[in-house]
């Protein structure tokens, strides 16, 4: 389904439920990583963008007190009053809308109707559920007039999916979210949310994504893992170096020296991270010298330090990337986004993409029994009304 369908089956559909039209239309892109994996969270850089892939969200303020929120997708609904206590539910998808509601409660005067539909897919490490928190956020905010500027949305969306969805989660998703340009690439300092845009331009070549379709269910205990383990690494390197503030000021030579005292899983953790910081400066400046075929050896290089001393791969991602970069034409393959399932993320010729599609699909479907879901997806606007 392309962007002018989503939005007309949304209207089509608020219509239909509510018998009006709604009265604003937002569209919330999901995000790509380009490199910069597990590390928002460290203080380090990331180079995220959010891409032509949305939620869309028909909206009406109802001059009643009553919520109304229907996901198309899900074939489900919840509904509440502007003034009932509000707490995370079972249905998973409500928590993310409620983790938002919860911050301006006090700040709604009237009730709402919403009708939302979603061509970010669910689990693929594309972060639907940050488009979920900003677009409504969005919404929010011209509704009643709440005054947030974009980072506000970003760190709101955020605090939504710590408290009402469990998961510890860094910056970067609902910041690419919200701030993302048109063809642009976001260089975010996630230490100060200070940020560039750069080209996403990759001039012969491509970025193409290929979903593996898993989801394995230690995603959000072993996300929320990965942090502790990193602050122990963090207060262990703080403990013989003072002066170190945080996982950017820290080098390689200091994970080493400290190896012994980390234990084997720390240490491991700690040298993809101080190892990850390293790689996206660099890859920052190949792009900058269209050095593509180097920006592609580091994010290979950054596959195999989430898959061997993060821990954040898993057998089927390990499989495309393995076999991928056999294939003619292809620099660089990687996980993206928390790991565990998901997407890979790969550069290629653009000449390559169909044959590439072809042989990884018949040699993932012979090995796992799953048909694999590529995406062409083009650099796209953050959060916006569609006109
Ligand atoms: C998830 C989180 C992000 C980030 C990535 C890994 O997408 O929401 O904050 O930590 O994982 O880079």
């Amino acid at each position: 389904m392309n962007t002018q369908e989503l939005v007309a089956l949304c209207n089509q559909q608020f219509n239909e439920k509510f018998g009006e039209n709604p009265q604003k239309i937002v569209l919330s892109p999901g995000r790509i990583n380009i490199i910069g994996e597990h590390i928002d969270y460290n203080h380090g850089f990331v180079l995220p963008a959010a891409i032509d892939k949305y939620i869309c969200f028909a909206i009406s303020k109802n001059d009643t007190a009553d919520c109304n929120i229907i996901s198309l997708d899900l074939k489900d609904e919840y509904h509440f009053k502007i003034t009932d206590k509000i707490e995370p539910v079972s249905q998973n998808w409500v928590n993310y809308f409620l983790g938002v509601f919860n911050q301006v409660q006090d700040k709604i005067d009237s009730g709402f109707n919403i009708v939302f539909s979603s061509t970010v897919p669910i689990g693929a490490g594309l972060s639907s559920s940050a488009a979920l928190e900003c677009g409504f956020l969005f919404g929010l905010n011209h509704f009643f007039n709440l005054n947030l500027n974009k980072e506000q949305i970003a760190k709101m969306g955020q605090k939504a999916e710590h408290t009402f969805a469990g998961v510890n989660c860094g910056i970067m998703d609902q910041f690419a979210s919200v701030f993302g340009k048109e063809n642009h690439v976001i260089f975010l300092d996630c230490d100060t949310l200070d940020y560039q845009y750069a080209p996403a331009d990759f001039g012969d070549y491509t970025l193409l994504l290929l979903n593996t379709n898993v989801k394995h269910n230690l995603q959000t205990s072993e996300y929320n893992n990965r942090r502790k383990e990193c602050e122990a690494g963090i207060a262990l390197i703080q403990s013989k170096y003072p002066e170190v503030k945080n996982f950017r000021e820290a080098t390689m030579e200091m994970v080493e020296d400290l190896k012994e005292e980390m234990g084997d899983v720390v240490y491991r953790r700690s040298k993809f991270v101080v190892g990850e910081i390293s790689r996206i400066q660099e890859l920052v400046k190949s792009l900058e010298k269209n050095d593509f075929e180097n920006v592609g050896k580091l994010m290979t290089t950054t596959h195999y330090g989430l898959s061997k001393d993060y821990e954040v791969s898993c057998e089927e991602l390990d499989f495309l990337v393995d076999n991928v970069l056999l294939e003619e034409g292809v620099l660089g393959a990687r996980v993206m986004g928390g790991g565990f399932g998901g997407c890979t993320i790969n550069l290629l010729k653009k000449t390559e993409v169909e044959n590439v599609i072809e042989k990884l699909s018949k040699a993932y479907q012979e090995k796992f029994g799953i048909a694999l879901t590529p995406y062409q997806v083009s650099v796209s606007e953050g959060t916006h009304f569609y006109a």
